[in-house]
């Protein structure tokens, strides 16, 4: 029996890649290039599943595409907003993705953000290569002190509970959440709930993003919520790009309104706000949240075993639709 083909949008590391050799007939992205909206309608037409990642816009006007033989979006990664889902849902398609696997990498990646930005870390180094440090004293480069602060975290899903676990006991944080879902006794055991963002950004030194993007949470953080987090606060986003509106953003770190940010997602990637690149006291991250080989690897593995249990016949183990 012939094997099912599939198109995969993007190098992915070689493990992954060799594995999919093996059990579908796969078209690698050679050039690691992303995909034109028009090649990505020639990819639904020309597979029988295609494997994008959040660097692909698969839209109505894409999936409208004629005629469409693909019938499985297997995503290369947890977030799917990049993906429209009722259209896809309309066309007969299933879409699965990645959960689970990348929560410790971004847990990780938020905590050095906050890091980063509380001790102006970016800012140092830079300072440094550029030749300007003249040496020790007691009043360079002063930042702030994350052990023992409060910590906000809006969106408790995994990754925000992941990030809690590491605030409270590697640096004796309180850790404060607000999410709109009801979450379990044990997984927000030592963390407070708090009934509004409003309450959380009054209270909280550093506000840690974890909610899903699109629709609801578009700008999010605008420069209302910005104006209710405490003077001297830091905002870290490890979520998606349009949660914050990076223009208010910028302006409420140029006015001082707010100490720092640290930022792994944009609202139009791979495009940062200008403004946003001119100032020292925001640390700027490539989209590298889930970027260890470790959890790169484990992320694809999950890709292929929802294709292959697809293929199968079966239910994929992470289908979203
Ligand atoms: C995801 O999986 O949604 C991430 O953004 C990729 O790191």
């Amino acid at each position: 029996m012939a094997k099912p083909r599939i198109i995969v949008t993007r190098r992915l590391p070689d493990p992954v890649e060799r594995r999919l050799t093996k059990h579908f007939d796969t078209v690698f992205n050679r050039d690691d290039v992303a995909l034109t909206q028009k090649a990505l309608r020639h990819a639904l037409s020309d597979s029988d599943g295609v494997a994008p990642t959040v660097s692909d816009r698969i839209d109505a006007e894409v999936l409208g595409v004629e005629p469409l033989r693909a019938r499985l979006l297997a995503n290369f990664g947890v977030g799917f907003n990049h993906i429209d889902i009722e259209a896809a849902r309309t066309r007969g398609m299933a879409v699965t993705n990645t959960p689970g696997v990348l929560t410790d990498a971004t847990a990780d990646l938020a905590m050095t953000l906050m890091l980063m930005a509380a001790r102006r870390a970016g800012e140092g180094e830079r300072h440094l290569r550029a030749g300007d440090w003249t040496g020790w004293r007691p009043t360079h480069m002063m930042g702030h002190q994350v052990t023992g602060k409060t910590l906000g975290i809006i969106g408790f899903g995994r990754i925000g509970q992941a990030v809690a676990r590491r605030a409270r006991e590697g640096f004796g944080m309180t850790a404060l959440y607000y999410t709109p879902s009801p979450v379990s006794g044990a997984a927000a055991d030592g963390t407070e709930a708090c009934g509004s963002v409003e309450a959380l950004l009054a209270r909280a030194d550093f506000v840690s993003l974890h909610c899903p993007g699109g629709g609801a949470t578009r700008h999010l953080i605008d420069s209302d919520h910005l104006a209710a987090m405490k003077p001297g606060a830091i905002l870290v986003n490890t979520a998606r790009g349009d949660v914050v509106d990076e223009a208010a953003l910028a302006e409420a770190l140029a006015t001082g309104r707010i100490a720092g940010a640290g930022l792994d997602f944009y609202e139009a990637e791979p495009n940062v706000h200008p403004d946003l690149l001119d100032q020292e006291n925001v640390v700027l991250l490539p989209h590298l949240g889930s970027a260890t080989e470790e959890t790169r690897t484990a992320m694809g593995m999950k890709m292929v075993e929802n294709a292959l249990a697809f293929f199968a016949g079966k239910t994929p183990p992470d289908r979203v639709v």
